[in-house]
């Protein structure tokens, strides 16, 4: 299922059967967790070119490098052979991203003040 697109990406969300690589490159309490577990799968769409390509290459790499962080939203694995297409596995994240977040409760704050002005309103008649 896509889960959302953005400057040079497509995510879907998917399922990992079994334990997630990162759970061999650094074993610890944390990692362990992922097995079984939902993920987010990041890929280039099908009309990717040359640039896109290169930055999501780049953007694995440096995923690799950071490793795991219990503050981030994590590698879990990947796909770099070169004769595949790259693909990112990330921790899900079920509250999506930040800024869905925040325009949903500024939305939320203008319902509400456009409530509020129609009981004024309602109050005075
Ligand atoms: N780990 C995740 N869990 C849930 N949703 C995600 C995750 N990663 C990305 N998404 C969704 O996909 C969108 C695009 O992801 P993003 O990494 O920003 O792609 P790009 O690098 O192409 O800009 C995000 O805005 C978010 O809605
Ligand atoms: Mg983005």
């Amino acid at each position: 299922m896509k889960i959302g697109s953005g400057a040079f990406c497509v995510v879907f969300k998917g399922k990992l059967e079994g334990r997630a690589p990162i759970c061999k490159i650094q074993p610890s309490v944390a990692t362990q967790c992922f097995e079984n577990c939902e993920v987010a799968v990041k890929k280039l769409p099908e009309y990717a070119d040359e640039s896109a390509k290169n930055d999501f290459v780049q953007e694995i790499d440096f995923m690799k490098r950071i490793g795991y962080h219990s503050h981030l939203v994590s590698i879990l694995g990947c796909i770099t052979d070169p004769q595949l297409d790259p693909c990112l596995i990330i921790e899900y994240c079920c509250n999506g991203d930040l800024l869905k977040y925040v325009r949903n409760r500024r939305l939320a704050t203008e319902d509400e003040e456009f409530m509020r002005a129609y009981y004024v309103k309602f109050c005075f008649k």
